[in-house]
């Protein structure tokens, strides 16, 4: 029998598997917040594409959240949620003032139809991604799981591509403060012991698609390298950062 896309362990799917959990670790940071509140512009009505637990939406917007994943869909505290992916928005064009797609465009199996539908719907589109060809990297893809690199290269467009696709006409970097909220994979840059736990690493699309026996190992030598002292001597200019430019960038296109 054909196997659906959920079961073949599509971008959705690992979602409903790693959705639970999720609100805990990924807590919108302010600081982004107010970055996306901004390059909104003032929107009245918004719709956030690949909306997850509903981070980042600006509360004084009609929000139209879209995500396809049921388990990150419940977790939405919204009144308007629809289960539908980004290549086919159910949605007339011009439907809304502006559209937000946060930490989600590497997901879409077709990331050009996507941002083709965020444009047909909205006059503006707010997209905030990471760019897989920026330097540095995370000390953890470069010293414990290279695997990581391989990952996100296939699932990350170039953001030259991104740019490109949505014809935007802004690019803001978003250097990654030491201490932001928002557990994603570089969150921990300047906190190494927060990989060691299970459930944050859970609430990172990566390790959860990466295997045990691939993680753990890795894991390991943190742990050993933590009790050691080793790691904060190899990084003691880490510990004097604010924040790292690892090539998070808000891109903005369409109406001012
Ligand atoms: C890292 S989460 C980000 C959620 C939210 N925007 C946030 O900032 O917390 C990625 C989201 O993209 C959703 N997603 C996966 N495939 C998608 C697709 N084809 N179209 C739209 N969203 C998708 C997932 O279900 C998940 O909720």
């Amino acid at each position: 029998m054909e196997k659906s896309r959920e079961e073949e362990g599509a971008p959705a799917a690992v979602y409903d598997r790693m959705g639970i959990g999720y609100k805990e670790v990924r807590r919108p940071d302010p600081r982004l917040g107010a970055l996306i509140r901004q390059a909104l512009g003032g929107a009245r009505s918004v719709v956030n594409v690949g909306a997850g637990t509903g981070s980042y939406e600006p509360q004084d917007a009609e929000v139209t959240a879209v995500d396809p994943s049921r388990v990150m869909l419940d977790q939405h505290p919204g009144p308007r949620k629809v289960k539908a992916g980004a290549e086919e928005l159910p949605f007339a064009d011009g439907a809304f003032d502006a559209a937000m797609a946060v930490l989600t465009v590497h997901h879409w199996p077709d990331l050009r139809r996507g941002l083709g539908e965020l444009r047909r719907v909205s006059r503006r589109q707010v997209v905030f991604t990471w760019d897989p060809e920026h330097r540095p990297e995370l000390w953890l893809v470069e010293e414990y799981l290279p695997e990581i690199r391989a990952l996100d290269k296939s699932r990350f467009t170039p953001l030259a591509e991104v740019v490109e696709a949505m014809d935007a006409h802004t690019v803001l970097p978003f250097p990654i403060p030491h201490d932001f909220t928002d557990g994603l994979q570089t969150a921990y840059w300047r906190r190494p012991e927060f990989y060691l736990d299970p459930v944050v690493r859970a609430a990172s699309s990566t390790f959860a698609t990466l295997p045990a026996s691939v993680v753990e190992p890795a894991m390991e030598r943190l742990r050993a390298d933590l009790a050691s002292g080793a790691w904060r001597r190899r990084h003691a200019h880490l510990l004097e950062q604010e924040s790292v430019d690892y090539g998070y960038r808000l891109v903005v296109a369409g109406e001012a």
